[in-house]
């Protein structure tokens, strides 16, 4: 590993040039006849403290005001009611990313619900049948919200807790940030679109820029990890930490996996349970694996040691109830990727059902298509029968990497006749096949698209109908 930059990254990342756009602050609106007993998160204006304090502070757009937002912890089972109010100056929801829940709670603007205006709210409320880790973010202009700060990490903790010493929720976020450490506002570059997406200059855990927790050798420190960025793949390492890996997407592993490194695409999650085996006044860490190096993300300094040392392999956490695909007579579909630059596309259609050219899909901000359409439209990928088990054969005829995010379901990677684990959000390589199946059993109107969110915005988003 390079030694840690006594430089902070910020300046490591060299700053990326651009002006800022001053936020409009909009007037906070009157909230007439909201119930006392409801509690509300905010999406507002705020500001962070994502650099060190020589460059001042980012005005960022989060909840509550937080950078992450208010951490939401509930026991599985339990319902979950927040009354989002929108005090930015453009229409937003919230999406609860994983959980598979009622259609009309999923937060997905212009397909479950219509966008909440300035000055608006809508009540979200819902009942958290899986345990893990999951999160939260607008489903509505959601490059621009996101890479703004609008996100929170949502927790639903297993009936029983894990023998852990520590529980700790990293949420790595991917800024970009001009000199003056403000947001860089070319959200609709269409170079960036049209490659890897918006990528940053400075990543931050839980918004801090050196994020630091103490730590004992021989703790058990559970690391529930959450991918925020809007296009950035992580792939994460440990040094002086001895893992398993426990759950992706927030749903268990049928047998933990011993932690080597990871790569984490934007919205996937990894729970870690990392031993520390560091000694005293060594210091262990998560790192980020880069072409220019491995770099610290998270460090856990060492004390002393932890009263009892060696623990045995962990046992898998307790399964949720998401019921198996069966293969055999399941219905097959395909998703075919398409476009962007080095790409071979030569059309597609858009949701105002004309075909265009690459050039003029370019000049309507659109790069990418799925199964030959360009953005949303309202034709359906497939209709589906409730209950239906489903394959879907992924198809990318890309020159780009693609993180491909099902709503309302957690799917199986197939590999001849075995499935994989349970995900929400599959890493699909340029030019890659891949085949996921699942159990078309949750009804309603659930999003599929490319959780680069740059790649969202410009064409790679479509969605699925499930008839009650
Ligand atoms: Cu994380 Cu369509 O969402
Ligand atoms: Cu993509």
């Amino acid at each position: 590993m390079s030694a840690k930059p006594d430089l902070p990254r910020f300046n490591r990342r060299g700053f990326v040039a651009g002006a800022a756009a001053g936020l409009l602050l909009p007037a906070l609106p009157r909230m007439a006849g909201a119930q006392a007993n409801d509690v509300a998160i905010e999406a507002k204006p705020a500001s962070a403290q994502l650099v060190p304090s020589e460059y001042g502070r980012t005005d960022v757009w989060a909840y509550d005001g937080a950078v992450p937002g208010t951490l939401l912890r509930l026991r599985q089972g339990e319902r979950l009611r927040r009354v989002l109010v929108n005090r930015l100056d453009q229409p937003t929801t919230i999406h609860w990313h994983g959980i598979r829940l009622e259609n009309a709670m999923d937060g997905a603007a212009g397909l479950t619900q219509e966008a909440v205006a300035p000055g608006g709210r809508f009540i979200y409320d819902f009942t958290a049948k899986d345990a893990g880790t999951y999160w939260y973010h607008p489903h509505r202009n959601s490059l621009e919200q996101v890479s703004r700060g609008l996100s929170g990490a949502l927790i639903v903790e297993e009936a029983e807790t894990p023998d852990v010493d520590d529980d700790l929720i990293l949420l790595i976020q991917d800024w970009r940030l001009d000199s003056d450490a403000q947001i860089v506002s070319d959200f609709a570059n269409m170079h960036d679109m049209a490659h890897a997406g918006r990528i940053g200059n400075h990543l931050t855990v839980n918004g801090e820029q050196a994020y630091a927790r103490p730590a004992k050798t021989g703790q058990r420190l559970r690391l529930r990890i959450i991918n925020t960025a809007s296009d950035r793949i992580l792939r994460l390492g440990a040094q002086g930490l001895a893992g398993h890996v426990m759950a992706l997407d927030g749903m268990p592993l049928g047998q933990p996996e011993p932690f080597g490194d990871i790569m984490l695409a934007p919205a996937q999650r990894a729970d870690i349970f990392a031993d520390v085996t560091a000694g005293a006044g060594e210091t262990a860490h998560l790192t980020s694996i880069e072409r220019d190096g491995t770099f610290s993300l998270a460090a856990f300094p060492v004390e002393s040691a932890a009263s009892s040392t060696v623990r045995p392999a962990p046992k898998a956490l307790p399964s949720n109830p998401v019921a198996a695909p069966r293969l055999d007579d399941a219905r097959k579909l395909d998703l075919v990727m398409e476009g962007g630059a080095m790409g071979r596309m030569a059309t597609a259609r858009m949701a105002d059902g004309e075909t265009r050219s690459m050039r003029e899909l370019i000049g309507h901000g659109m790069a990418w298509a799925l199964n030959g359409t360009a953005g949303m439209t309202d034709q359906p990928l497939a209709r589906l029968a409730r209950g239906e088990d489903v394959r879907i054969r992924l198809v990318n005829q890309t020159a780009w990497p693609h993180a491909m995010h099902l709503h309302g379901h957690h799917f199986q990677e197939v590999t001849g006749e075995t499935l994989g684990p349970l995900r929400d959000t599959i890493l699909m390589m340029p030019q890659e096949e891949r085949e996921i199946a699942f159990v078309a059993d949750n009804p309603g109107k659930w999003m599929f698209h490319c959780h680069m969110l740059s790649h969202q915005a410009a064409g790679m988003m479509s969605w699925i109908d499930i008839s009650g």
